[in-house]
């Protein structure tokens, strides 16, 4: 199997991270995962501006031009047979001395890319997961999409432990989002999601299916609510890339609505679908 390195598409195997690699010493990156359905990458180019956002917010340059990067990118997928899976693709302010200020400018990025095959989560979707909620503990730039998970690690994990699919963070009484994707929620027929802002990762499938209600008249507002207003919800769903778009049915034990997926889930549902193949 191969995999991108500094734009050289390489066997795996052939490839070495320094152990000085800032991304493995202080998390000093940004990364990517795109989704790939049937071998066409979906919203390549929504993803790699926002990687473009993310390198330019800490101040660290692109290896390359995003154009570049796209056709590695199908290039690889090709070379991998990758039917439906994702591309993983990480850069890192690069190799040098362990010292928390940056490295001078002759010092270049380190730029990976592979495949993984991955199903879409059929079962979960079509029954429905169950969340808790934990605090939101993040820094206060959740709009870059850093290398450092460790909070989201944290609320994953316990939402595991206790049976759970996915943690949903709230900050001071407001519903921000999930470890690894966005959270909306669906009161007399609206649906309402935070606001992109630094709280939040504005999730390119959120975009997606803000995008499928507004043409398809379901009213969508991009506002705060509160832990309360989410368990009250008549429905509630999570987005993103390898979550696409999956009911909640419980929150903290207590049922959603009446404990299946709601309506306008399933209609959101089948026009992501729609949008996919
Ligand atoms: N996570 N919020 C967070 C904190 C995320 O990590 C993600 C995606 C999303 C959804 O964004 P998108 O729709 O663009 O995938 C929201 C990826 C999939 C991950 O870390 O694996």
């Amino acid at each position: 199997v191969k995999m991108i390195l500094n734009g050289n598409i390489t066997e795996r195997t052939e490839i070495k991270i320094d152990l000085e690699d800032r991304g493995y010493q202080f998390g000093d990156g940004v990364y990517e995962v795109i989704r790939v359905y049937n071998g066409v990458l979906f919203t390549a180019d929504e993803h790699l501006n926002r990687l473009e956002a993310s390198a330019r917010s800490i101040h660290l340059t692109m290896p390359c031009s995003t154009v570049e990067m796209k056709e590695q990118l199908l290039q690889l997928v090709e070379e991998n047979k990758l039917d439906t899976g994702i591309i993983y693709l990480q850069i890192t302010r690069g190799v040098s001395p362990r010292n928390h200020l940056f490295p001078g400018a002759e010092v270049g990025p380190v730029y990976i890319a592979y495949t993984r095959e991955l199903a879409s989560p059929t079962a979960a979707m079509e029954n429905g997961v169950k969340t808790i909620t934990v605090e939101d503990i993040r820094w206060l730039r959740c709009d870059i999409k850093s290398l450092n998970l460790l909070p989201n690690l944290l609320a994953k994990q316990k939402a595991s432990e206790n049976g759970c699919f996915e943690a949903l963070q709230h900050r001071n009484g407001t519903v921000t989002e999930g470890s690894s994707s966005n959270v909306s929620i669906v009161v007399n027929g609206e649906v309402k999601t935070h606001p992109a802002n630094n709280l939040i990762l504005n999730g390119i499938s959120r975009q997606v299916m803000i995008r499928l209600c507004t043409d398809n008249q379901i009213a969508v507002k991009e506002e705060i609510y509160t832990v309360e207003d989410l368990i009250g919800a008549d429905e509630v769903f999570l987005t993103g890339t390898t979550t696409e778009v999956m009911p909640i049915i419980e929150i903290d034990g207590k049922k959603i609505g009446n404990g299946a997926p709601g309506p306008i889930t399933r209609q959101i549902q089948t026009l992501f679908k729609a949008e996919i193949e």
